[in-house]
């Protein structure tokens, strides 16, 4: 029998790729260079499958290719936004994501990112790099306790879930969130509200854990306005979440002391004015990069490929699509 021809856009763990190439007929990306859309439109002619990432823009001038052959995108990645997801849906390209695997390893990097901003951990090292520092001082360089204060969540899913866990069990916090549904059981301490202004403008650390990919941010410049001026943003979920330009507005006039992002917007450009602050750490959207998770996402992908091909159901249903 032969096996289906599928495309894998970016390089994976090496134990992903063998399991790949013993099921499938598999093209790789040994370069890891991320592929054009030139060549993602030919690969829709070309393959049964891809096996694509948030680099990859599968927009609908792609999707709808005329003469397609690709029937199923197992997206490396629990958000996919880099998919339309309503044209594959109208093309009944069945469409799977990674969700669980890296709930733990993005909620880790929400701390790290909250710890990191609120005791300006960016400026000290930098001072050290830069030969700057002339040795320990009771009073300089001094951070805020995150211990007390409140972390605001919005969207309280897996990982905004995670996040505030950790938070409020490992560090003291108390949590505020948003969420548009309700949530029957936490297991830690949290109190919703009413809206997202209700979180933003009351905690001293707000933790966005919405999916992007809508026609506008969750978060609008309206709600980063509404934050305190000693109040700090911190994004893992992903860089059209919220309005960039009106948090950077924010920072440089002093509106909230800092931020801290792991996604942005138009990836992977960061804006300058981001580059030339010291109260924001940036990272470059490596929320779920530790070889456990991101092995994990791979195996995920290759088990939603088996089950398409051998006609069951999608363990990580995003579409169905039509076989
Ligand atoms: C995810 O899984 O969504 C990560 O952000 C990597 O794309």
């Amino acid at each position: 029998m032969t096996k289906p021809r599928i495309l894998v856009t970016r390089k994976l763990p090496e134990t992903v790729e063998v399991r790949l190439a013993r099921h499938f007929d598999a093209q790789f990306n040994l370069s890891d260079r991320p592929v054009s859309a030139a060549s993602l439109y030919a690969a829709m002619r070309e393959f049964d499958a891809l096996v694509p990432t948030v680099s990859d823009k599968l927009n609908e001038g792609i999707l709808t290719t005329p003469e397609r052959r690709v029937q199923m995108i197992a997206n490396v990645g629990v958000g996919f936004n880099n998919i339309d997801i309503e044209t594959a849906r109208k093309e009944g390209i069945a469409v799977s994501n990674t969700p669980d695997v890296l709930t733990d390893a993005t909620a880790d990097i929400a701390m790290l990112l909250i710890l990191s901003v609120t005791r300006r951990a960016y400026a000290a090292e930098r001072k050290l790099r830069d030969k700057r520092w002339s040795g320990f001082s009771i009073v300089e360089g001094l951070g805020t306790s995150v211990q007390g204060k409140t972390l605001g969540i919005i969207g309280m899913g897996r990982i905004g879930q995670a996040t505030a866990r950790r938070a409020a069990r490992g560090f003291g916090m108390k949590i505020i969130y948003y969420n548009r549904s309700p949530i029957e059981e936490l297991d830690f301490e949290a109190k919703r509200q009413g809206s997202i202004s209700d979180v933003m403008s009351e905690a001293d650390i707000v933790s966005v854990h919405v999916p992007g990919g809508g026609a506008a941010p969750i978060v609008t410049a309206q709600h980063i306005s509404s934050m305190k001026p000693s109040a700090y943003l911190i994004n893992t979920a992903r860089g059209d979440s919220f309005d960039q330009d009106a948090l950077i507005a924010a920072l440089k006039t002093g509106k909230i002391a800092g931020a801290g992002l792991d996604v942005f917007e138009s990836e992977p450009h960061v804006p300058d004015d981001l580059l030339a602050m010291e109260n924001v750490t940036l990272l470059p959207h490596i929320g779920s990069a530790t070889i456990e998770v991101r092995t994990a996402m791979g195996m995920l992908a290759a088990d939603n490929l088996e089950a398409f091909f051998s006609g069951r159901e999608l363990p990580n249903v995003v579409v169905a699509g039509r076989r």
